[in-house]
């Protein structure tokens, strides 16, 4: 008898790399990068950078049209008593015009869910760690 147990390199660091991807996401942030080209016309990632559309930096949990550093919001975004999560970023890029009447954000809208969940894995990444 020989039972070999070792266990093959390349289905350890398969084993391995799985473990290391967030596994309470249910959105692939990779391919959110790609989702995330279509805001980035308009939007960074990064602190505080905004370009025609303010930084998304550290969104979750900001209420809308706050960014002090970003000076171009319309009154419509500083009124809506919006916070951003979740649901409610889901809700702007799906309809930005009918959830924020009167918003500068031209954008047509995200159709596909799972692409808005990949998307907002993605977003989660610029998120700095809670104080
Ligand atoms: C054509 C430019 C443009 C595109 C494309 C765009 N946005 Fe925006 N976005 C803006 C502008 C301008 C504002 C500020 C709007 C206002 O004040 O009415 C904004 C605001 C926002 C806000 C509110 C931020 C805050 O500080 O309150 C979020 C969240 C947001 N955009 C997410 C996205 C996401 C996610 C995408 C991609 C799916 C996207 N945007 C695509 C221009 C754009």
């Amino acid at each position: 008898m020989n039972r070999n147990k070792r266990i093959p390199a390349p289905a350890l660091a398969l084993a391995l790399s799985l473990a290391a991807a967030a596994p309470a996401q249910a959105g692939d942030a990779e391919a959110g990068k790609t989702v995330f080209i279509k805001c980035g016309v308009c939007h960074t990632l990064e602190k505080d950078v905004s370009k025609v559309g303010p930084s998304l930096h550290g969104v979750f949990g900001r209420k809308a049209g706050t960014l002090s550093s970003y000076a171009l919001y319309t009154d419509a975004m500083k009124n809506s008593g919006v916070v951003w999560d979740d649901d409610t970023i889901r809700q702007l890029v799906k309809q930005p015009r009918t959830f924020i009447e009167g918003t500068r954000m031209i954008f047509l809208g995200l159709k596909d869910d799972k692409q808005i969940d990949d998307l907002l894995a993605y977003l989660k990444t610029a998120q700095p760690p809670a104080e």
